[in-house]
């Protein structure tokens, strides 16, 4: 078993992404620039945002968190996006997800303007993405790519079975394993919860992506000797054994499965650190006007 390390990888990607963003900086007179909005107060949500600024810093680029009460209408937060979008001094704006229910993340999703969603998730991006054409790449499925060609895996005429169909993985990740691209060229199986002896799919994959949010949920029995195993669960659960108050389970359980795999990522130390990554590379193509 070989492990695909998030820490090693985002690292070195976050090396290149600081000496490319003082050269913009040097250049434009300012630094690439990243608005996340956040609404509410997930205990998940706050996490990721503070993380994601965290990074932005230590790369060099400016970020700015602006955050809502969990009441805040959907015409208020249309209407901040709008002024974003207008605002030339911005490069990258996310609205983090889940949002509360009264709020529908499509009409958000589409309200930011496509050459700021840095998340890639703008039908726009989608549609380009899936066409093989420049565009924002979601940034979890984006970093999961960057570590498989980090690491050259082999995915040419692999079977990848994906396992959850989200917006923000499973399905953006089962068009980029199908590209026509290295890394891609896979014939992909995208399994779901209607998924008729998802065990028996999974087992005939030789690369599997395991974004379902369920602790623990692929076992050594789903697992073909040799696959390669990409666990994209980060399931958080309370615990008084660490400082932070909780423990990371990734959907995959790793004891288990890590013997039978050619290569595994663990959690935490895996994909949540790449997806950072592939937040960092979308703002510097946004500001470096390199795409749009
Ligand atoms: N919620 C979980 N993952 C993501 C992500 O990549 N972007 C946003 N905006 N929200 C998320």
């Amino acid at each position: 078993m070989n492990l695909l390390d998030g820490k090693l990888v985002s690292a070195k990607i976050k090396e290149d992404i600081k000496k490319d963003a003082a050269d913009f900086t040097a250049q434009a007179g300012r630094k690439p620039h990243l608005v996340a909005i956040l609404v509410g107060n997930d205990g998940g949500s706050e996490t990721y945002v503070a993380s994601k600024m965290r990074n932005c810093e230590l790369v060099g680029f400016e970020s700015t968190n602006i955050r809502y009460d969990v009441d805040v209408t959907e015409e208020q937060l249309i209407a901040k996006i709008q002024e974003i979008n207008a605002d030339a001094s911005i490069d990258g704006l996310i609205v983090q997800l889940p949002l509360p229910k009264h709020i529908d993340p499509d009409k958000i999703t589409e309200a930011i303007d496509y050459r700021k969603d840095v998340d890639g998730f703008h039908p726009i991006n989608l549609g380009r993405m899936q066409r093989n054409l420049p565009c924002f790449i979601p940034a979890t499925p984006y970093g999961i790519m960057l570590m498989l060609d980090y690491y050259k895996i082999e995915t040419a005429g692999k079977h990848a079975v994906v396992v959850g169909r989200s917006n923000i993985v499973g399905s953006p990740m089962s068009i980029l394993l199908a590209r026509n691209a290295n890394p891609g060229n896979c014939t992909v199986t995208l399994t779901h919860s209607r998924t008729k002896d998802l065990k028996t799919e999974v087992l005939r994959a030789d690369i599997i992506v395991a974004a379902i949010g369920k602790k623990n949920f692929v076992t050594a029995d789903m697992v073909k000797d040799d696959a390669v195993v990409i666990d994209v669960g980060i399931n958080r659960e309370d615990s008084i054994e660490t400082k932070s108050g909780f423990k990371l389970y990734g959907d995959v359980d790793f004891d288990q499965v890590a013997p039978k795999a050619s290569w595994i990522t663990p959690v935490p130390g895996g994909v949540g650190l790449m997806t950072i990554v592939g937040l960092l590379k979308n703002t510097l193509e946004a500001a470096k006007g390199t795409i749009y």
